[in-house]
């Protein structure tokens, strides 16, 4: 028997299964499930009505807790505790804005702050500028950011924030007066020792000072209470590159698990903003052979390996690939689907879905985006026996630069850039190494042992806390 845990909208179900087989989303049938209590029956049966993936696809989580009999009591007692917690600490704040335009008309706009889990430290996650941020999105991303963490080993929970706004329709100094007024209402509920924000999509170091400013208008000088702040206001040396980075490292380690280096690699890289130019950059360095790249404006391909300098300096001059001299135009569609051993999405979400996933030559995934691979091309690809690094591992590094950030302002002292890199590195090595553990105990993907690992230490700190009951 083998005991699941399902994150669903606001909870943890707990399941026992038949085999650990059974533990694939498409085998779990509602009538297999060993349900505990009347009310998680009930939320069951409404959430299986519909397949699962399809719960799964809505960012429900399935975890892996144990097989009894291997795992002591005392990890499902956890994540009990971890589930009530979730259901107290839970927060979603609607939060209306009022901006007076430069014309001097008066415009709403409803920002939000979800705190999600505080269990292992102050919660930490992105504020967002975009005209589509909706709770449910929001609340997904808060959640995210709490496994992310967690995987990642460093002492935080998870958050996640925005302002449902076009911030191109707005000029400057309406950003900074929008900004300054969301600040104002959130000044109480973020704090260095609760609530760290960062930027995000529409957001910046610019963003992030004057959050720093307002906040320090109620509270005193506070360069901690953000992080993504620019390096004259106590930003992190590194962090602008340690998204990319950590990408970088992690593919070590997954590649060195296969006994293979980044060397003589051939990799496909989607997108070529922050983190995909980065990652790109850093991994030619390093003697892999980027053979195709794509973004917004267009794909490029060059077999023998793109020259990333130059590719660099044109994507600056003309703000994008397109039209780069250094390799062939192919079709953008076609970019995940190209020949590589490793396929690094660095753009979108949902982008390897079962219409593509069949096509896929890789033999590895390095998830640089956040949710790149849909549930059903996770299967395919499974059966297909290509390896996918999850995005709450492979995409840690910008969060974890971030923790530096805040230690170094909470030290008053500034580390230089390869001290940063350095304890980058440690993090992520050890955190491919903590992901491999899980993946052995529970005999699962990368994935599953990510989530599990993640919601395993959430729990443990619920339950040290003396919050279970
Ligand atoms: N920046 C970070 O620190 C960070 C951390 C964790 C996760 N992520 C995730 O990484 C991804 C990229 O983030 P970023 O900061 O590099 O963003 P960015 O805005 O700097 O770059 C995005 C890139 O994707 C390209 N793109 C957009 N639409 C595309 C399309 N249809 N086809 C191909 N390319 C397309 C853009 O042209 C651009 O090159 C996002 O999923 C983000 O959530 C970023």
């Amino acid at each position: 028997m083998t005991q699941v845990g399902i994150r669903t909208q606001n909870r943890w179900l707990l399941f026992q299964l038949g085999s650990r087989d059974d533990c694939c989303p498409q085998n779990i049938k509602a009538e297999q499930l060993a349900i505990w209590g009347r009310e998680e029956k009930a939320e069951l049966a409404s959430f299986m009505k519909k397949d699962l993936r399809i719960a799964i696809a809505k960012r429900a989580v399935i975890v892996l807790v144990g097989h009894p009999g291997r795992q002591s009591r005392g990890t499902m007692n956890a994540l009990a505790a971890t589930n009530r917690n979730f259901k107290l600490a839970s927060r979603l704040l609607g939060l209306d804005s009022k901006l007076e335009r430069n014309d001097g008309t008066l415009q709403s706009y409803v920002g939000f702050r979800v705190q999600h889990d505080n269990a292992r430290g102050p919660m930490k996650g992105g504020i967002r500028y975009h005209p589509e941020v909706d709770p449910d999105e929001v609340n997904a991303l808060a959640q995210l950011m709490t496994w992310k963490t967690a995987v990642a080993n460093i002492p935080y929970g998870g958050a996640k924030g925005g302002i449902g706004c076009n911030p191109s329709e707005l000029s400057i100094s309406e950003l900074e007066r929008l900004t300054r007024v969301f600040t104002q209402k959130i000044h109480d509920l973020i704090g260095t020792h609760t609530d760290v924000p960062a930027p995000d999509m529409g957001t910046g170091p610019q963003t992030m000072a004057w959050i720093l400013d307002e906040y320090s208008k109620f509270h005193g000088y506070s360069p901690a209470v953000v992080t993504g702040k620019p390096i004259d206001l106590g930003g992190s040396l590194g962090r602008d590159a340690a998204t990319g980075r950590g990408v970088l490292f992690a593919t070590e380690a997954l590649l060195n698990e296969h006994g293979k280096s980044v060397s003589g690699q051939r990799f496909v890289i989607q997108g070529f903003g922050n983190v995909g130019s980065w990652a790109a950059q850093l991994i030619s360095e390093k003697g892999g052979k980027v053979v195709a790249v794509s973004d917004i404006t267009g794909a490029i391909k060059n077999s023998k390996g793109l020259d990333i300098p130059s590719l660099l300096q044109h994507s600056k001059e003309h703000r994008g690939v397109k039209g780069f001299h250094g390799g062939d135009p192919i079709d953008p569609k076609s970019i995940l689907v190209e020949d590589c051993d490793v396929l690094v999405p660095a753009a979108l979400g949902g982008v390897i879905n079962r219409e593509n996933a069949n096509e896929i030559k890789a033999k590895f995934i390095v998830e640089a985006a956040n949710h790149p691979t849909d549930p059903e091309a996770d299967e395919i690809l499974k059966k297909k026996g290509v390896v996918i690094l999850p995005d709450i591992y492979a995409n840690s590094g910008g969060v974890t630069v971030s923790y530096f950030e805040w230690v170094q302002n909470i030290q008053g002292f500034m580390w230089d850039e390869e001290k940063v890199n350095n304890e980058l590195r440690t993090y992520m090595t050890k955190g491919f190494k903590d992901v491999k553990e899980m993946c052995k105990t529970h005999e699962c993907d990368l994935r599953m042992g990510a989530f599990t690992l993640a919601v395993n230490r959430v729990a443990r700190a619920t339950v040290l806390r003396g919050w279970e009951a």
